[in-house]
């Protein structure tokens, strides 16, 4: 290895000035005129700033906020609220992979944010690892590229850059062999000295999963998962495993060198501040869990709908397809809050425990069943927001042929008390018209139609991006002489808050060093989560020339909502919502 710099690690993070409000806002909302909802942010009731955030001293209005409310200076005066009461101990994040794509575009902007937000404590510093040769120097120039060239970056103060500079090391080498691990127990070393304490370290692997296994070996037989001189953790991405044979072999390899207590499995979607609210709303009020049950609920329909194709990621995408990439986990995830018990308390193995007791108690899928209960589509040609766009074969390095499905749409039945005789419909593809992720609750008519007209059913949907929010579909007289019903709608919308959504990436990362393993799925979750689209997968996982290989592909065109035998799935007295 051709070290050329190594500089002592001083982390300090920046004096970022903090307009934290003593108070926090809550919400009310109101149906305006036209049916829609307005919502104001009332008076705030209180803060869980850390005592270290300059608080301001009057007291905020009470108005509504928009993004355009946050300071000249980028702070955003509400993100104050979501400091922790506590630090993270001096602690080494070693990023491997640090080079690939993930790392580039959302792990290394999440990190500054974290830090430039006084969120990592006094003493951090990140290690990248990768397979690439490179200085400390050079890495930190790409990092430093990195986050001014990303979406995700925060407002950048000044100075802090070079600050964050500092914080950063490289290490490179083969992941099969002993001296990169060697040379990150040498980085811990090092860091231990510079912060004092002890040798905490969170191992991200921002990797292919190919890598996971070898990774965890490699830390493992070098000593590196052993906690008598600190906390280690290990940060697993997707997909964990191909399916559930491969997932239940990498638990056990795994298994061999961590603790259950140490694996932290990263659903991005549980980071997300929209899909925690779902539990806020299910289990902080009172209202919803009475009618939360097979009384009331007619259906759930859960929609991920991209607008984006493949984006260069064949060699991924080809042997993940959509059931992998996102059905086995991020709906799975949205579908397993949406229909839990309540947890006894809001702790990790509480909450983890209700999401897998209702995994387990999905009706299985076997073979037989795939074909009344799931659809598959791939997308063709098409146009989206006026451009012709190709369709998925044609996509850079995609087989000829590919039988890689990029829509699934699932019916899950739920074989306990709650949720008996009520579908969860579950939809996902690429290239649909828009970006948009929703759980919908709809619920049954009215027993009894006393008034003209025909009647609606009521929709309490989950907005999860974009326009996050909450929103209650109700009939309403409309103004007049008759008395004629109209569907309106109240609408809770995120952006009343005034604050910017933080990355999800932010949130797990800084559970993660935290020691909090609230938002990451379990060894069983994931177990269950791979049995229940298993059979699916034998299904569509065909070889050309087999009977169900690919028969109609590709069968829905760019820019629509996927192919028509989704809509005989939901139908025919239900459609999907229009979104
Ligand atoms: C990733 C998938 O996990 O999630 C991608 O690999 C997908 O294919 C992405 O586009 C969607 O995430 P988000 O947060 O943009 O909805």
């Amino acid at each position: 290895m051709t070290r050329k710099t190594k500089e002592t690690a001083k982390a300090e993070p920046a004096a970022v000035k903090k307009t934290a409000p003593k108070k926090a806002a809550s919400a009310s909302a109101e149906t305006k005129a036209d049916g829609s909802a307005a919502l104001k942010a009332a008076a705030p009731k209180k803060t869980s700033a850390k005592k270290a955030a300059p608080a301001d001293k009057k007291p905020r209005k009470t108005r509504a906020r928009t993004p355009s409310d946050v300071g000249a200076d980028g702070q955003n005066p509400f993100r104050a609220m979501m400091r922790r009461s506590r630090a993270p101990e001096p602690a080494t994040l070693v990023i491997f992979g640090v080079t690939g794509d993930l790392a580039k575009r959302k792990l290394l902007p999440a990190v500054f944010g974290l830090w430039q937000d006084g969120l990592l404590g006094s003493a951090f510093n990140i290690v990248g690892v990768g397979r690439q040769d490179m200085t400390d120097e050079a890495f930190k120039d790409f990092a430093i590229e990195a986050l001014k060239s990303s979406k995700e970056t925060d407002t950048i103060q000044p100075g802090n850059l070079e600050k964050f500079r500092d914080l950063l090391y490289y290490e490179f080498g083969d992941f099969a062999a002993d001296d990169v691990y060697d040379r990150v127990g040498q980085e811990l070393d090092r860091a231990e000295e510079a912060h004092g304490g002890r040798k905490n370290a969170l191992f991200y692997l921002s990797t292919p999963p190919s890598l996971f296994e070898p990774i965890s070996n490699g830390l493992g037989r070098l000593g590196l998962a052993d906690e008598s001189e600190g906390w280690r953790r290990i940060v697993i991405e997707k997909p964990f495993g191909h399916d559930l044979h491969s997932a239940r072999a990498l638990n056990d390899a795994i298994h061999k060198v961590w603790d259950e207590s140490q694996v932290y499995r990263i659903d991005h979607y549980l980071g997300k501040e929209t899909v925690q609210n779902l539990m806020a709303i299910r289990f902080g009020n009172a209202i919803f869990e009475p009618i939360w049950n097979r009384g009331y609920v007619d259906h759930v329909q859960i929609t991920a709908s991209e607008d984006l194709g493949l984006e260069g990621r064949a060699g991924y995408y080809e042997e993940a397809g959509v059931v992998r990439d996102m059905l086995q986990n991020h709906l799975m995830q949205l579908f397993a809050l949406t229909a839990m018990e309540a947890p006894a308390a809001f702790d990790a193995d509480a909450i983890r425990d209700e999401k897998t007791k209702v995994l387990r108690a999905v009706k299985p899928i076997p073979k037989s069943r795939v074909k009344s209960v799931a659809v598959r589509g791939q997308y063709g040609s098409g146009t989206m927001y006026g451009e012709k766009v190709t369709g998925y074969r044609e996509e850079p390095n995609v087989r000829p042929g590919s039988a890689t499905p990029t829509y699934v749409a699932v019916k899950l039945e739920v074989d306990n008390w709650r949720w008996q005789g009520v579908p969860f419909f579950l939809r996902t593809g690429k290239r649909l018209p828009k970006k948009v992720t929703e759980i919908a609750v709809v619920f049954k008519r009215p027993p009894l139609g006393i008034f003209p007209g025909g009647l609606e059913r009521n929709v309490l949907a989950f907005r999860i991006q974009p326009d996050e929010g909450v929103s209650l579909k109700f009939s309403s007289k409309m103004p007049g002489q008759e008395m004629v019903l109209r569907e309106v709608v109240m609408d809770f919308r995120y952006d009343a808050f005034g604050a910017q959504l933080e990355s999800p990436y932010s949130r797990l990362i800084l559970d993660a060093l935290l020691g909090d393993a609230t938002l990451f799925p379990r060894e069983d979750e994931v177990d269950h989560a791979w049995q229940i689209v298993s059979g699916i997968l034998e299904m569509w996982d065909t070889k050309p020339g087999q009977p169900d290989h690919a028969p109609e592909f590709p069968n829905y065109t760019s820019g629509t909502w996927g192919p028509e035998a989704a809509d005989e799935l939901i139908g025919p007295d239900r459609r999907w919502r229009r979104l």
